[in-house]
């Protein structure tokens, strides 16, 4: 399948449904929502809210119930890209190829539109029409899960706390599951619970995710070295200076190629391991799955 096509589409179809949600940037006061604005349709892949909507449909549901949750996934993605930034964390002047937030409207003004799209995220979720409340409480649990101290924020935290020292590769793996892969996990949890899968898929599809999640951040290391800093709208080469710890600096380039490789593989199995009871349209409906995984290897932004 074209996925470069498949993800140019679902990411139109967030943003349209991201406009819809987000106040608008006349209204009072316009300092925060033109902050919250800027960061979210400065670009980016939408790979969290675009997992959502992809597990959704994998699962048999019907994408329109699965928007106001891909919504949030990627106002709480776009907060944590705010917060990241800031000159207290990684301290960067270039997102999704323009300045960031806290360049662009102050660090006080970028600290509170990165808190009002946290928030707002689960209010979009409370709001979904047509959704059984008890798969929206689900839901929510799971966003908070994935973005807060057992998830996100536990693997910034110690991003940050690693900086400039040696590491091993245990608290590495920790880092990477928990600040990058655990919003991941919890996008298609989501898009699968409002799809109304069953908990053997779920389990399944929480698999796919752990693997392409924790994948996908190692590419990322991969990048921040031989990427360019103009495909990605972001700076290359900061991790380095900033003594991150990352798969690159702990066990070499080449490992860290050969890792990314092995965690595709291992995505791709858990998608094999679908139950056989499935839709006999199953094995369409998850080829976007299939080709997220080789999307999140060889990218190049
Ligand atoms: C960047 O995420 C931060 C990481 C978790 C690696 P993305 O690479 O998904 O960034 P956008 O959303 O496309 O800008
Ligand atoms: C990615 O952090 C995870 C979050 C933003 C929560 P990084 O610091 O590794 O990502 P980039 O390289 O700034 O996008
Ligand atoms: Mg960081
Ligand atoms: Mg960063």
């Amino acid at each position: 399948m074209d996925i470069e096509k498949y993800l140019k589409e679902k990411a139109e179809v967030v943003e349209a449904a991201l406009d819809r949600l987000l106040p608008s940037a006349k209204d009072y006061p316009q300092s925060l929502y033109g902050a919250m604005r800027h960061s979210i349709f400065a670009g980016g892949k939408r790979l969290r809210p675009i997992l959502v909507m992809a597990a959704c449909e994998a699962v048999g549901g019907d994408v329109e119930d699965a928007m106001n949750t891909a919504s949030a996934f990627e106002c709480v993605h776009t907060y944590s890209l705010i917060h990241d930034d800031l000159p207290a964390i990684d301290d960067d002047d270039l997102r999704r190829g323009k300045p960031t937030c806290h360049k662009a409207f102050g660090e006080a003004s970028a600290i509170l539109a990165g808190d009002a799209l946290l928030t707002i995220a689960f209010e979009m979720i409370a709001d979904t029409p047509h959704v059984d409340p008890k798969r929206l409480l689900r839901v929510s649990a799971e966003l908070a899960k994935g973005s807060g101290h057992a998830g996100m924020i536990g693997g910034q935290v110690v991003d940050i706390e690693s900086e400039g020292s040696e590491i091993s590769f245990p608290v590495l793996e920790h880092i990477h599951i928990h600040k990058t892969g655990a919003l991941i996990v919890a996008a298609l949890k989501s898009g699968a619970i409002i799809g109304g899968a069953d908990t053997v898929t779920t389990e399944k599809l929480t698999r796919y995710g752990e693997a392409l999640g924790l994948a996908f951040q190692v590419a990322d290391d991969i990048l921040n070295v031989e990427g360019s800093s103009a495909e990605l709208g972001k700076a290359t080469g900061s991790d380095e200076e900033r003594g991150k710890a990352t798969y690159p600096s702990i066990v070499g380039l080449k490992e860290s190629k050969e890792m990314a490789e092995a965690l595709g593989a291992k995505a791709l199995e858990a998608l094999d391991a679908l139950p056989s009871d499935m839709p006999s349209d199953m094995n369409d409906k998850i080829e976007p799955l299939r080709a997220l995984v080789k999307f999140v290897i060889e990218r190049n932004r």
